[in-house]
C-alpha cells in the first residue's frame, strides 16, 4: 500500500526556475488522483518528483511514513506511463512488456505468467509477436500500460497517457483505465490538461496553476463549488459565463443586479451571502444552466438576443447577447431560435456562482465538503 504525502515541496530546476513552491498534498492509498491544469503549471514536475525522476529541492516527500526525498527511482515501487509510450522499437510487444521484469531478474516462468496475464487484461494476446510500428496508437498505449501493470507497483503514475490518441479511442481508453484502477486496487496519480478526462477518471482532482494548488476536491466539488474563477473557468464546456454586477436587497430577498437583470438568489445562496448586499460581485453562470420555459419566472429570467446558433448533435451552442455581454450557452436541440431573435431564458439560480469581482475568489466557498 502507499499513501503519498508532499509536505511544503519546492522544485527549483538547475537553471534557477522555480516550478513548484510550498506544495502540500496528500494522496490516499488506492485513490485515483488527477493533477489538472494548463500547460506549464507543474503537473509533470509534481509527478516526476513522486517517481524520483527529479529531485525535490525543498520540503519532504513521503510514501506512507517513509521519507523518499533521496530514494532513487528504481527503489520506489512506482511505475510510470508516458504520453509518448516510450516503447523499444526493435522489441516485440511481449519483450516490451517483459523488459522491466527481466531487468529486475524475475524468473522466466514468473515473467511469462505476468506478461500473459497483462496481455489478457489489455486485449493484447493476439499482438504479442508484433513490433510497435505494427500497432495502432491505442494498441501502443496498451502495451505501455501493460509494461507498468506487470510490475504490480504500489503506485501508478500516468503523464497524459491518452493525449496522442484520437477522440473516440481516448474515451474508450478512459473507461479501461478506470476499470484497471478498480481491479488493481492501487494508487493512481494521473496528469492531464483535459478537464473532461479529469472529471471522468478522478476520485480527487487537484487543480494547479503556476505551480500552486488552487483546489482539491471530488469532481462534483470542483465543478459545483469552484474556489475561484480560475477553477470555474478551467472546467466546463463551453466555459462558464461571467457578469459583473451587484448584490442588492429586495425586501426579504437577496438579488444579483446588473442593468435590467435581477436574479433572486435562492435561500441557500442568500444565507451564505448574508450581510453582503451592496457588494460588487462577478456572477458565474454555467453554459448548461439556462433553459426556456413557456412562462418565464420573475427573478429567474435573462432577456437577450440570440447572436449565433451552433448545432452540435444532441445539443446546440447559443451565442447570447444580454446586458451588454456576449454569453455562450449549451441548450437542447429542441430549442428553436434563429439569429437575431429576442428570447427570455430561465436561469437555474440554484447553480449560480458568486465571486469577488476583484480577487475572483468564490463568496460561496467554505472548504471541501461545504
Ligand atoms: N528541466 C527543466 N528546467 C527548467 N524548467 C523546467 C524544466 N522542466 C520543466 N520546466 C518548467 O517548469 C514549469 C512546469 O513544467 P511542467 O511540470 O512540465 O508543466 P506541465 O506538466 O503542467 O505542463 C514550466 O514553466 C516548465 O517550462
Ligand atoms: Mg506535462
Amino acid at each position: 500500500m502507499a499513501r503519498i504525502r508532499l509536505q511544503s515541496v519546492g522544485k527549483r530546476y538547475p537553471n534557477g526556475f522555480s516550478a513548484l513552491e510550498n506544495l502540500s498534498l496528500e494522496i490516499e492509498d488506492k485513490a485515483f488522483v488527477v493533477l489538472l491544469g494548463p500547460s506549464g503549471c507543474g503537473k509533470s514536475t509534481t509527478l516526476n518528483l513522486i517517481a524520483g525522476l527529479e529531485d525535490v529541492t525543498s520540503g519532504a516527500l513521503y510514501f506512507d511514513e517513509q521519507i523518499m526525498n533521496v530514494v532513487p527511482a528504481h527503489r520506489r515501487d512506482v511505475a510510470m506511463v508516458f504520453q509518448s509510450y516510450a516503447l523499444y522499437p526493435h522489441k516485440s510487444v511481449y519483450e516490451n512488456i517483459a523488459f522491466g521484469l527481466r531487468m529486475r531478474g524475475h524468473p522466466a516462468a514468473d515473467i511469462d505468467r505476468r506478461v500473459k496475464d497483462a496481455a489478457r487484461r489489455l486485449e493484447l494476446e493476439a499482438l504479442l509477436d508484433r513490433r510497435p510500428h505494427q500497432l495502432s496508437g491505442g494498441q501502443r498505449q496498451r502495451v505501455a500500460l501493460g509494461r507498468a501493470l506487470v510490475r504490480q507497483p504500489a503506485v501508478f503514475l500516468m503523464d497524459e497517457p491518452l493525449s496522442n490518441l484520437d477522440a473516440t479511442l481516448r474515451i474508450a481508453m478512459r473507461a479501461e483505465i478506470k476499470q484497471l484502477h478498480q481491479t488493481m486496487q492501487t494508487t493512481f496519480v494521473y496528469v492531464t490538461h483535459d478537464q473532461a478526462e479529469a472529471l471522468t477518471l478522478a476520485d480527487q482532482i487537484v487543480v494547479m496553476r503556476d505551480g500552486v494548488i488552487q483546489q482539491i476536491g471530488s469532481p462534483e466539488e470542483i465543478y459545483d463549488r469552484p474556489r475561484n474563477t480560475f477553477v470555474a473557468s478551467f472546467l466546463g464546456n463551453p466555459p462558464i459565463n461571467y457578469l459583473e454586477g451587484m448584490l442588492t436587497e429586495e425586501g426579504e430577498a437577496l438579488c444579483f443586479q446588473r442593468g435590467s437583470l435581477s436574479l433572486v438568489l435562492p435561500h441557500a445562496l442568500a444565507l451564505r451571502l448574508k450581510g453582503q448586499a451592496g457588494r460588487s460581485v462577478k456572477l458565474g453562470l454555467r453554459a448548461e444552466e439556462v433553459d426556456e420555459h413557456s412562462v418565464p419566472r420573475p427573478g429567474e429570467t435573462l432577456h437577450g438576443r440570440v447572436s449565433s446558433v451552433l448545432p452540435v448533435g444532441s445539443d446546440q451552442y447559443l451565442g447570447f447577447e444580454a446586458e451588454g455581454k456576449l454569453l455562450f450557452f449549451r441548450v437542447g436541440r429542441d430549442l428553436r431560435h434563429r439569429e437575431g431573435e429576442n428570447v427570455a431564458l430561465s436561469v437555474n439560480v440554484n447553480r449560480l456562482q458568486i465571486f469577488d469581482s476583484g480577487t475572483g475568489d468564490s463568496l460561496l466557498w467554505s472548504g471541501n465538503g461545504a
